[in-house]
C-alpha cells in the first residue's frame, strides 16, 4: 500500500488499541489522533489531504452505524453505504471498482473491511479527486450557518440563519427515505455537510414524494414532472407541492415557488420540518394505535388522553416505559434527555424482545451509561440506537445540547418504529375499545384547511382545540372579519374559572359570525364551541371554510357576494366556451363523481396540462369506482399543480362531497380568473 495509508493504518493502530485498551479518555485518544495526524502530515511534505479529527469521528461514527454488531468489520458490498453514511457517495461502479482493487490487494483476503482498511480507501479517494469538493462548507461554532451577503436576501437588509444540525438530520432522513425511489435516483443521496439539499429542492421532485410518504396517496405521481425539466417544469412541481403541503396541513403562507427554486435555506428546512412531522405523528393518535390506551394513567378518562398533543403523547410513551424500567421519568426533550439515560433506558425497554424467533432479540448494552463524558455516551447510546434501526435526526451533540426538534423527531421515530405496547393491557384499562372514532375526513380536512393558516396553536383535535374559541378568532382574521382582540382572553388562564374565560371567547366568536359575517348559526350558542360539540363546531368551520374561499373571487370580481349559483353558471360558461359537454346542474351533480368535469375545467384552464391518456372516459355514468378514484386523484392533484390550493380529496369527487365540491369549483374558478386578469 502506499505511504499514506500506511502511516493511517499506523496511526489507527494506535488508536484502536487505545479504544481496546479501553485506558484512556476520550481526550487522550484525541491528542493522539492529532500528533498522529501533524505527524502523518509532516511525513506526507503536505502530498496529500489530511484528515481532521472531525473527519475521522465522522467515519467512524458512518462506520458504527454500519457495522451494527460491533463485530469491527463491515462486508465488503455494505462499502457503498458506508460511504454514504460518511457523507462521501459514490457511484455503484466506483464503489465496485474500489471493492475489486480492495480485494485484489487485500492481504487477509477475508473480503471484510476493517475500520482502518476503510479509512485508508476513504484517504485514498480523497486526496485524489474529491480533495476539492469534500467538506468545503465551514460550520460556525456553534452549529449555525448564516449566509447572505447576496442577491436579494441582503438587499431586503435581512440575513436568516439556519441550524445545521437540522439539516444533516433532514438530509439524511430523505437520504434514506427516498434511496430506492427511481424517481430521486439523480438526486441521491445528498450531501449532508454541503448545502446540496438546497439544490435538491428545485426541481420539486423531493418535496412531492415527501408528501406523498408523510400522507400516503395524496400526489397522484402522474403529475409530477420527472422528465425535460425546463423552468417551467420545475416550478410547476413546486406548485404542486406547496398546494399539497397545505392540504396536508403545513402552513405554506410566506412561501412560494421561487423561494424554493432559489433555495432558501431557512424557508426550505421550515417546510420540510412540516412535511417530515406530518409523517412522523400521523400514528401516534390512539384511533391509530390502540396500544396508546395503556399509557392512561389511574383514574384517567380516556377523553384526556384522546385530547393530547403527539408531542404530549410521546412524553406519556417515555414516561410510561421508563416507569416501567423502575427509573427516573423526563418532563421534556431538551434538558431532561441531554445526559441519554432517558434514552438508554427506553431503549432497553423496547427493544425487540423477540417472542417467536430469539434471532429477533436486540439486547441494549447499557455499558454506555457509566462513560462520564456526555457526548461520548450519547455517542454509545445511539450506537445503541442504530441497532434498532434508529439511528435517526440526532447527533451526540444534538443530545446533549438537548435539541428538543431534533429530540422529538427522533423519539417519534423510535415510536413508530418499536412502540412496545402491550395491546392486552387495553382489557385490564376496562376500555372498549370500539368506542373510539377515528376522526372523519371532514374533520381532517377542515383541521389542515386550519393549519396550513398558520394558526396558533396547532390544531390536533378539531373539537377540543377548538373550545377556547382562540383559533376561531383567528380563523375570523384570515376572513376578513375584524376581531376586537381587546375583548379576548388569552392564555394563561386563571387556574378558577378558565372556563370561564373560554366561554367568553366562544360567544363572542358567535356574535361576530352572526352580526358581522352574516352566519347562519341558528341555535348555536357560545356554550357549543365551548362543550367541543360536533356538530355545531362543524357548522361554523365549514361557513369560516366557505367564507375563506370564495372570498378570492370578489376580490377578483367587482366585489359581489358570490353564491353557489355564480360558480356554477362560470363552470356551465367556461365548459360549454371550450365545446366541453361536461356541464352540471349543482354541487351534487352524479357526473362529478367522474371528476371529468374538472379534469374539462382544467383543460379549458389550462390547456396542455391533462394527458387524456391517463383519463378513463369510457361510458361516462358507467366509470367503475376504482375508475372514478383514479379520475378522482388525478383530477386533484391536477388542479394544485396548475396553481389552485385544493383542500378537497379524492373520495369527496368520487362521493360528491357538495362542500368539497364546491370548495374546488370556486378554487379553480379564482385561478380561472386570475388567469383572465392577467
Ligand atoms: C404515493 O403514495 C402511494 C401510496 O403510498 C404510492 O402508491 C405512490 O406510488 C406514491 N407516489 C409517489 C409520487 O411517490
Ligand atoms: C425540563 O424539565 C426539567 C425538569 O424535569 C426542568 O428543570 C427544565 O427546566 C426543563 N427544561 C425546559 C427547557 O423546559
Ligand atoms: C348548467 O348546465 C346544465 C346542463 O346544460 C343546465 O341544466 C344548468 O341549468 C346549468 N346551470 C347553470 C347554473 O348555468
Amino acid at each position: 500500500m502506499t505511504l499514506n495509508s500506511t502511516w493511517i493504518r499506523l496511526g489507527l493502530e494506535i488508536w484502536l488499541g487505545l479504544k481496546i485498551g479501553s485506558v484512556l479518555v476520550y481526550e487522550e485518544i484525541c491528542t493522539q489522533l492529532k500528533s498522529y495526524v501533524c505527524l502523518g502530515e509532516a511525513a506526507m511534505e503536505n502530498h496529500v489531504t489530511q484528515i481532521s479529527r472531525e473527519d475521522l469521528e465522522d467515519l467512524r461514527e458512518a462506520f458504527n452505524k454500519i457495522d451494527i454488531d460491533n463485530s469491527g468489520y463491515v462486508s465488503d458490498f455494505e462499502l457503498q453505504e458506508l460511504f454514504r453514511e460518511a457523507s462521501f457517495s459514490l457511484p455503484g461502479y466506483k464503489v465496485r471498482e474500489i471493492i475489486e482493487t480492495f480485494i485484489a490487494g487485500d492481504t487477509n483476503k477475508d473480503e471484510k473491511i476493517s475500520f482502518d482498511e476503510f479509512v485508508s480507501i476513504y484517504q485514498e479517494l480523497k486526496s485524489k479527486e474529491f480533495s476539492e469538493t469534500f467538506r468545503k462548507t465551514i460550520t460556525r461554532r456553534d452549529g449555525i450557518r448564516s449566509f447572505g451577503g447576496t442577491s436579494g436576501i441582503s438587499s431586503e437588509g435581512t440575513q436568516h440563519s439556519y441550524a445545521d444540525e437540522e439539516k444533516v438530520a433532514f438530509v439524511n432522513w430523505i437520504n434514506k427515505a427516498l434511496a430506492k425511489d427511481p424517481d430521486c435516483q439523480h438526486l441521491l443521496p445528498m450531501n449532508p455537510r454541503d448545502e446540496s439539499l438546497f439544490t435538491s429542492v428545485r426541481d420539486g421532485i423531493l418535496l412531492c414524494k415527501m408528501i406523498n410518504l408523510s400522507q400516503p396517496d395524496t400526489i397522484d405521481e402522474r403529475v409530477i414532472n420527472t422528465k425535460k425539466l425546463t423552468t417551467f417544469k420545475m416550478t410547476e412541481n413546486l406548485v404542486l407541492a406547496l398546494n399539497s403541503a397545505s392540504a396536508i396541513g403545513c402552513t405554506v403562507v410566506s412561501i412560494d415557488a421561487h423561494d424554493l427554486m432559489a433555495g432558501k435555506p431557512h424557508l426550505v428546512l421550515g417546510l420540510l420540518w412540516q412535511i417530515i412531522k406530518v409523517g412522523l405523528f400521523a400514528d401516534i393518535e390512539i384511533s391509530r394505535n390502540e396500544g396508546l390506551i395503556s399509557l392512561l394513567i389511574a383514574g384517567e378518562q380516556l377523553d384526556h388522553l384522546m385530547s393530547m398533543s403527539p408531542e404530549e403523547l410521546l412524553l406519556r410513551w417515555v414516561n410510561y416505559h421508563l416507569r416501567n424500567a423502575g427509573t427516573q421519568t423526563i418532563n421534556n426533550f431538551s434538558d431532561d434527555i441531554k445526559d441519554s439515560r432517558a434514552y438508554f433506558y427506553l431503549l432497553d425497554q423496547i427493544a425487540p424482545q423477540g417472542e417467536h424467533d430469539y434471532r429477533m432479540s436486540v439486547k441494549i448494552d447499557m455499558s454506555g451509561l457509566n462513560e462520564r463524558d456526555l457526548d461520548r455516551r450519547a455517542e454509545l447510546m445511539l450506537q445503541q440506537a442504530a441497532r434498532l434501526d434508529c439511528r435517526q435526526f440526532v447527533s451526540p451533540r444534538d443530545v446533549t445540547s438537548g435539541n428538543s426538534k431534533l429530540n422529538l423527531a427522533f423519539v417519534a421515530n423510535l415510536f413508530n418504529m418499536h412502540p412496545a405496547l402491550q395491546r392486552a393491557q387495553i382489557n385490564s384499562n376496562g376500555i372498549e375499545t370500539t368506542h373510539i372514532e377515528a376522526e372523519t375526513k371532514e374533520e381532517k380536512t377542515f383541521r389542515n384547511w386550519i393549519n396550513s393558516l398558520g394558526v396558533s396553536p396547532y390544531v390536533n383535535h378539531l373539537y377540543c382545540d377548538l373550545c377556547d374559541g382562540l383559533v376561531i378568532l383567528q380563523l375570523y382574521e384570515k376572513v376578513n372579519v375584524p376581531v376586537n382582540w381587546k375583548k379576548v382572553n388569552n392564555p394563561p388562564y386563571p387556574v378558577l374559572g378558565a372556563n370561564m374565560k373560554k366561554l367568553e371567547n366562544c360567544n363572542y366568536a358567535v356574535e361576530l359570525g352572526r352580526d358581522v359575517a352574516h352566519f347562519s348559526l341558528v341555535g348555536i350558542g357560545g356554550e357549543n364551541l365551548n362543550e367541543g360539540s360536533r356538530t355545531h363546531t362543524l357548522a361554523l368551520v365549514w361557513q369560516l371554510m366557505r367564507r375563506y374561499t370564495v372570498l378570492v373571487l370578489s376580490d377578483l370580481g367587482d366585489g359581489e357576494r358570490v353564491g353557489d349559483q355564480i360558480i356554477l353558471s362560470w363552470v356551465n360558461t367556461t365548459l360549454s366556451q371550450k365545446r366541453k359537454d361536461t356541464q352540471i346542474n349543482s354541487f351534487k351533480d352524479k357526473l362529478i363523481s367522474t371528476s371529468l368535469p374538472v379534469i374539462d375545467l382544467i383543460d379549458a384552464i389550462a390547456p396542455g396540462t391533462v394527458k387524456w391518456d391517463m383519463v378513463k372516459r369510457a361510458e361516462r355514468r358507467m366509470l367503475t369506482d376504482a375508475d372514478k378514484l383514479n379520475n378522482a386523484k388525478y383530477a386533484i392533484s391536477l388542479a394544485r399543480k396548475i396553481g389552485a390550493r385544493v383542500y378537497a380529496l379524492p373520495d369527496d369527487l368520487v362521493e360528491v362531497n357538495p362542500k368539497m365540491v364546491l370548495t374546488l369549483f370556486a378554487c379553480l374558478m379564482g385561478h380561472g380568473l386570475k388567469k383572465a386578469n392577467r
